[in-house]
């Protein structure tokens, strides 16, 4: 948007919103984002529509425009309660598709179908097929960060807010775990639980290194270390917590330490920097180009068009969601 048709209407309406945000968006940025902004806002209320976003989406998706935001896990339960008749994802296309998975009667829009993810990309629905061959009767636990064809032959899901809940609520030594190796590695290290794995690896989280940790402890006297458990084992082990996006978040919340570094996607520290100013975040900036797919024009082009719909072949819709629904009752 040109500054001409920032008018002072426009500025006047969008100003509390700017206030959310203003320490982690300069002021001269704002004209280039209030405009869909407050496009968005409208179409929100002629479609009966309802935004969810996921931790990794910027500040100004995330605190402007976002009705519900959270992790992976979250979202899922969020979906369900809503009665919007328009549920659009921002966030990637597993996320999307599990909405719809729990709300097979609503509309469920993403902004951009190349929103994918480096893990639901590295297994297929016969892979599933030939690892429950090899291994008969050991229970199939497949991550959220999947396709619905994958989650439908599995036995449960989970998200990496409720893995160790899922695994060791089957009471079993041994499960197989899809098809995040590090998550399943951080799990079984955690659990006790022998578990048959995938080479699937988030390309964000692979990034960092043991050695990353050690280099940022040493420039940042007293600093806490938050990781995502897709991040590998070597990195889980130099950390002072690991969890969720949302139980990083928590932690955050909880705790207050003086510094912080969230070994994650990047645009999470800024979300979290905007409730906590105090703290200081010192940030690896590993940034996911499928979640940054995502943006303002984006969302309001799909709302003003109602593109693109997610839809799932019936005969993998009722078993993905028997996997789902499985999850979210234990
Ligand atoms: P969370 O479920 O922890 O939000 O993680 C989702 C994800 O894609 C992490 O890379
Ligand atoms: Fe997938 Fe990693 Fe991006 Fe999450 S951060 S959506 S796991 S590629």
């Amino acid at each position: 948007m040109s500054l001409a048709q920032f008018s002072p209407d426009l500025m006047a309406r969008t100003a509390p919103l700017y206030e959310r945000v203003r320490s982690v968006i300069p002021s001269i940025e704002w004209p280039a984002f209030a405009g869909d902004i407050d496009a968005i806002l409208e179409l929100k209320k002629s479609r009966d529509a309802v935004i969810l976003a996921h931790n990794y989406q910027t500040p100004e998706i995330f605190h402007c425009v976002a009705d519900i935001v959270g992790d992976s896990l979250a979202l899922a339960r969020e979906a369900m309660k809503t009665d919007a008749a328009v549920i659009l994802l921002a966030g990637v296309h597993f996320m999307a598709e599990t909405a719809k998975l729990l709300n097979p009667s609503k509309r469920v829009l993403i902004p951009d179908l190349r929103a994918g993810c480096s893990l639901a990309e590295s297994i297929t629905a016969a892979d599933v097929r030939a690892l429950r061959q090899r291994h008969p009767g050991v229970p199939i636990v497949t991550y959220v960060n999947t396709s619905a064809a994958v989650k439908a032959e599995s036995d449960i899901c989970c998200t990496s807010g409720n893995a160790r809940k899922i695994v060791e609520s089957l009471g079993v030594p041994k499960v197989i775990m899809l098809p995040d190796e590090y998550l399943a590695q951080n799990l079984a290290r955690e659990t006790g639980v022998e578990i048959i794995t995938w080479a699937g690896h988030c390309e964000v989280h692979e990034r960092f290194s043991a050695r990353d940790v050690r280099q940022l402890r040493d420039g940042h006297p007293g600093l806490v270390v938050l990781a995502h458990p897709e991040c590998p084992p070597e990195v889980v082990a130099e950390a002072d917590f690991a969890g969720s996006t949302a139980a990083m978040i928590d932690y955050v919340g909880r705790e207050r330490p003086r510094r912080v570094a969230l070994m994650t996607e990047c645009s999470m520290s800024d979300n979290v920097a905007v409730q906590h100013p105090e703290i200081e975040f010192v940030r690896p900036c590993n940034l996911c180009p499928h979640m940054k797919r995502i943006t303002l024009p984006g969302i309001r082009h799909a709302l003003a068009t109602m593109q693109h719909e997610v839809t799932i072949d019936p005969a993998v819709a009722a078993p993905a969601r028997r996997a789902v629904e499985r999850m979210l009752e234990a």
